[in-house]
């Protein structure tokens, strides 16, 4: 267990799942403690669900981060940042993060700019982003922030992980990309858990019936169960329920137009990534045998 509180430095906050992560390293006595010494995070309801989640007062926020000077910034052991995705992740047009090209997702840039004006680096960086960061499209782009790192003094490790692996039953993968400034410590990333957790797990059982889109009511054709949406009976959900029982893939909504939203999964097993924000290409899960 490390014997200090790990000073921590955090921009891109959002809702703060690192700092989630801190907090199990602290109940897992990993870590003695962290103190968060500031954040940065422009979206106003972001702000308020990362200070309530993480009882971390508002004052904290250091706001836009182009705004942000190094010189300013407090020591911390640890900064991390999951930068914007938008214009790397295959659901968007991939207008990539190149320094200076001033897409959302180049603003991963500005946690170098800063590395490069504070009084002293912090031990630690971890970047975190989508897996598309690391194809071959966007390789040129991380090679070069990989190379201001180095010329930091920054030794890196990078990989990608998936939710699934570490008992989450969601099919998230993600790239992360670890920088340490004192070269004799090494580091390794954590091997997959064997674990059997489901969606159904973490699914609370009393759910108001507005958040349903079918009826309970159903038909039934040999193994499979035909619902219709309560707003619109044109539309059918069609679930096979041997498939239902055993997890993942387990139905389809005929006649639609998009791909995902076509698809159906079940509670009983793992789930595809769930979406931030609520596009019309949704996957849907049944919840109910
Ligand atoms: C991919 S999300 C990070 C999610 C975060 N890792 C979490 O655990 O919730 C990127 C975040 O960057 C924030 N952001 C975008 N532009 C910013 C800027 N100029 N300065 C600070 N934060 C910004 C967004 O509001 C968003 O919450």
């Amino acid at each position: 267990m490390t014997k200090q509180i790990v000073k921590v430095g955090s921009f891109f906050s959002g809702i703060g799942a690192p700092e989630k992560a801190l907090s199990l390293l602290k109940k897992e006595k990993v870590i003695k403690d962290y103190e968060v010494m500031f954040f940065s995070e422009i979206d106003e309801k972001a702000v308020n669900s990362y200070c309530l989640l993480h009882n971390i007062d508002k004052k904290l926020n250091l706001g836009d981060i182009t705004k942000i000077k190094g010189i300013d910034l407090p020591y911390c052991d640890l900064w991390i940042g999951g930068f914007p995705c938008q214009d790397i992740s295959t659901a968007g047009v991939m207008r990539g993060f190149e320094a200076e090209s001033n897409t959302r997702s180049s603003l991963g840039w500005e946690m170098i700019r800063l590395l490069k004006e504070v009084k002293q680096k912090p031990n630690y960086v971890v970047f975190e982003n989508v897996t598309n960061i690391a194809s071959k499209k966007f390789k040129p782009t991380l090679d070069l922030f990989k190379k201001d790192l180095i010329n930091l003094g920054y030794t890196l490790y990078d990989s990608i992980l998936d939710a699934t692996d570490f008992g989450i039953p969601q099919m998230r993968k993600r790239y992360f990309l670890v920088a340490i400034l004192d070269s004799n410590k090494t580091f390794n990333f954590p091997l997959p858990i064997k674990n059997n957790v489901i969606f159904k797990d973490y699914s609370e059982d009393n759910v108001d019936e507005k958040y349903y889109l079918s009826s309970n009511e159903y038909d039934e054709f040999e193994n499979k169960r035909i619902f219709y949406k309560k707003t619109n009976k044109n539309t059918k959900y069609i679930i096979d329920m041997d498939k239902y029982k055993t997890g993942g893939l387990c139905g389809n909504v005929p006649n639609c137009k998009f791909y995902q939203s076509a698809r159906i999964y079940s509670e009983n097993g793992v789930v595809p990534t769930i979406t931030a924000s609520n596009t019309a290409d949704n996957w849907k899960l049944v919840v109910r045998g």
